[in-house]
């Protein structure tokens, strides 16, 4: 089997299980100077966006694509790779395609989605300017298109309203929810779905405090949420996008009204995956890899479910005990270090929730 991956960046996540698989790797990059470029057996440095890495895909004769693509802005790039390589050349390529890429991206369609297949989500209204306003304070203001908080901001007041439009012409407006903060990965592939088990990653702040700051707990444990509702929406929205790879979506938990509401969904490789496998043994990004060498099934991901308590650290630079090869992985590994220099994470696991924490001791 021979795969093009697209992107270098999260390669060193999965390049211990190609190289288990004996797959022949070719890797396309557009950053000359980007990291693990040592690891593939074939690196072609490509202009941005996807037509490089289409012809590198036809010249190579890979038997799929298997785009690793962290961000959200070249995704539709990729939707339309997808479907031309698919239906012109019949090389599988492992991502979302166009129509959920487009429902997804963009957080006012998303919303209109969710109405549409009768899951619930925040009250919301689209502002054209501030005196619009309807829905009591606090409310959350958002623009469309943004990940990690860009241009998110709680708003309290007229005048917090006034100063966000100082800098935009129009905001999505949602209603505060006051609530557990839930994450929760979902992998299709041809028609079929299963939903991990959901991440719990703490309270929502007046602050909007961003779940990229905060540490994170898994398997999602909130009094009174029950997970299979979790699973079973997060479920219900995938089959509705009707497209490949992974699903990875957010959703709120009100206490006082005992409401479950939906957030957002990314069509990528996302930052709940560590926990996901620490707590659950099932590695998204490798499943990317089986779906495209025809080895994903439910069945198996079925066999391969554990169950452990686990949870994820920001820790700045991590100085603990040296990881076992490979480091990426938890197949040798109770715990597993991430993110760039000065932002790491660790995420780790244990049987029981008293061996979690004094692993977590040992750890930072
Ligand atoms: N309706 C809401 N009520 C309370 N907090 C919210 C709400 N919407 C967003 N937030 C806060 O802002 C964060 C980012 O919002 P989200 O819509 O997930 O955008 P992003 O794509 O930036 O992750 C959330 O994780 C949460 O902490
Ligand atoms: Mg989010």
């Amino acid at each position: 089997m021979k795969l093009l991956f697209i992107g270098s960046r999260l390669y060193d996540d999965i390049d211990w299980y190609v190289k288990s698989k004996d797959i022949e790797s070719v890797l396309t990059e557009s950053n000359e100077n980007a990291i693990n470029l040592d690891l593939p057996d074939l690196v072609f440095i490509v202009p941005r966006g996807m037509e490089g890495p289409k012809q590198v895909a036809l010249m190579q004769n890979v038997d799929a694509v298997v785009p690793l693509i962290g961000i959200d802005p070249p995704l539709i790039d990729v939707a339309h790779m997808k479907e031309e390589l698919e239906e012109e050349y019949g090389i599988p390529v492992i991502a979302a395609g166009v129509r959920a890429v487009e429902l997804t991206s963009d957080k006012i369609k998303t919303k209109g989605f969710y109405t549409e297949i009768d899951v619930a989500t925040p009250k919301y209204q689209i502002l054209d300017s501030p005196d619009e306003l309807t829905i009591d304070f606090p409310v959350v203001l958002k623009q469309g298109e943004g990940q990690g908080g860009k241009d998110i901001k709680v708003a309290n007041s007229a005048e917090d309203v006034e100063e966000y439009f100082n800098q935009f012409d129009h905001a999505l407006c949602e209603e505060f929810i006051e609530g557990a903060e839930i994450s929760i990965e979902v992998l299709g592939f041809n028609g079929e779905y299963v939903a991990l088990p959901p991440i719990y990653k703490g309270e929502t702040t007046l602050e909007g405090t961003h779940p990229l700051n905060k540490t994170k707990t898994g398997p999602c444990m909130v009094e009174g949420l029950d997970n299979n509702l979790i699973q079973h929406t997060a479920y219900k929205v995938a089959k509705n996008l009707d497209s490949d790879g992974i699903f990875e979506m957010d959703f709120m938990y009100s206490r006082k009204n005992d409401q479950l509401y939906a957030i957002e969904v990314n069509t990528r490789p996302n930052g709940t995956r560590y926990l996901t496998t620490a707590t659950c043994g099932v590695n998204s990004l490798c499943e990317l890899v089986n779906m495209a060498i025809g080895e994903f099934s439910l069945a198996d991901i079925s066999d391969k479910l554990q169950y452990f308590y686990s949870t994820e650290i920001p820790i700045g630079n991590y100085q603990g005990p040296e990881p076992k090869k490979p480091v990426k992985s938890f197949e040798a590994n109770d715990f597993v270090v991430h993110g760039p220099e000065g932002y790491q994470r660790v995420t780790a696991r244990a049987k029981s929730k008293g061996e979690l924490e004094k692993l977590v001791e040992k750890l930072t």
